[in-house]
């Protein structure tokens, strides 16, 4: 089933120069870039896209992390995407995350980990339609696309 997931390249991966890496590994696996900007979040919108996590013993230095520099936010499209990226990424502590997932190559613990992927469809939807309107996002037909890749 092809389905869209969102992604975000944290500031540790922007400041580390892993977009490349990062977009690399995914579009290999197949996945299309459908949506893509380079942002800063400030306090009060990491706070409010984070809210799920208000609470929690990590909120407040993770919101800090998340400010701390820009980010990349994209949509990705492919096969199974939400699954699929998730795997490709690895566990959320990086020092857990399974050999050749760019968490385990590129990550530093549970905070500083390079990359977010949404878990669900539904969260997928929710987060891309938190910095994407639909208008954004590229549409296109399979054949368009084998089109312009000739
Ligand atoms: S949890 O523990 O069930 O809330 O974990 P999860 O839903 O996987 O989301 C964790 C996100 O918070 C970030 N984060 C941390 N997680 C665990 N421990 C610490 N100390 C921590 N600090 C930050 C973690 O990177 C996950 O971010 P996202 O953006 O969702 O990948």
């Amino acid at each position: 089933m092809i389905e869209k997931t969102f992604i975000i390249v944290k500031p540790d991966g922007v400041c580390k120069r892993l977009i490349g890496k990062v977009l690399e590994r995914l579009e290999t696996a197949g996945f299309k870039i459908v949506g893509m900007k380079m942002i800063r979040l400030n306090q009060k919108t990491a706070e409010d896209f984070y809210s799920n996590h208000r609470g929690k013993f990590f909120f407040e230095p993770y919101v800090e992390f998340m400010i701390s520099a820009p980010i990349i936010v994209c949509v990705i499209e492919g096969e199974n995407a939400v699954a699929a990226v998730r795997k490709i990424i690895g566990n959320t502590d990086s020092k857990k995350a399974e050999k050749g997932t760019l968490r385990n190559e590129y990550g530093f613990n549970d905070r500083r980990n390079i990359i977010h992927a949404s878990d669900s469809a539904a969260t997928a939807k929710t987060e891309m339609e938190y910095f994407f309107k639909a208008s954004e996002l590229f549409v296109y037909s399979d054949d368009d696309w084998k089109e312009k890749v000739k």
